[in-house]
């Protein structure tokens, strides 16, 4: 049966956008089209067959020479939760979200799998670094689709990057193992104009006008690199 996607390819891409052509119908992409980052969450705990369940469905994505380097850490202690979410206050939700996870890109793993098989490696070069930070991110993508189709919201949150020096003391993050991003379920601040103070408002506030405020505003992850360095990449 054929189907034409116009509505969700217009909300997608733009009133403007039309599908153009039919294709086959499938109700999973439909949802893609149409799946949003959510940053409203209901208290309600989710279940912990799930959760395992959607685990094992991220880390089915795909992986750079199979290395399979990604460690997610599920952050349920309280104590660690608290002081993870005291490094970013203005967003409570990273302390009380239902559940909490860092995506890590793992490059310490390939080396001791090295170690265990007797062939010494070193995985801190850029292409270890690199590999490591697409798998995760992949992971970290493979999990948010895998939980919007069991009907649960996600939302991203890099901004632990920008203090990617405490998480890895807090989380205790071995070398070679460093923050991509976090995961949780929260409620947004009110819809706004960004940085009005240095940009003024304007009447129609629109995507590019938001990204190019986000980006020439203050710099992110100025501190990674040396994080990272001190961490035993060497990117050369
Ligand atoms: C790696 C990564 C990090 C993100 N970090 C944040 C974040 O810190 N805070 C936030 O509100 N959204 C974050 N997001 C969500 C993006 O803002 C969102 O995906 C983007 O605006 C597109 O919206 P959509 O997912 O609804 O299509 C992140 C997304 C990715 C992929």
């Amino acid at each position: 049966m054929s189907a034409n996607y116009d509505t969700e390819w217009r909300a997608r891409f733009g009133e403007e956008a039309d599908q153009a052509t039919e294709a086959a119908e499938i109700p999973w992409l439909r949802q893609l089209l149409m799946r949003r980052t959510h940053r409203r969450y209901a208290p309600r705990p989710v279940p912990e067959p799930l959760l395992r369940l959607l685990l094992g469905a991220a880390f089915s994505a795909s992986s750079k020479s199979d290395f399979q380097q990604t460690s997610v850490i599920r952050v349920a202690d309280p104590a660690r939760r608290g002081r993870l979410a005291a490094l970013v206050p203005d967003m409570p939700w990273i302390g009380n979200a239902p559940v909490f996870l860092v995506f890590c890109g793992d490059a310490h793993r390939l080396e001791r799998i090295g170690k265990l098989r007797g062939h010494g490696l070193e995985n801190g070069r850029l292409e270890g670094f690199f590999n490591a930070a697409v798998d995760a991110a992949l992971v970290l993508q493979t999990f948010v689709l895998a939980a919007e189709t069991a009907g649960l919201g996600c939302c991203p949150i890099s901004v632990i990057r920008n203090h990617a020096g405490a998480i890895s003391e807090i989380l205790e993050l071995p070398d070679k193992v460093f923050p991509v991003a976090g995961l949780c379920r929260y409620a947004p601040p009110r819809e706004q104009q960004r940085a009005p103070e240095t940009f003024g408002y304007v009447d129609f506030y629109g995507w590019s006008e938001d990204k190019a405020r986000q980006a020439a505003g203050q710099p992110e992850g100025q501190t990674f690199p040396l994080d990272l360095r001190a961490r035993g990449f060497t990117f050369d």
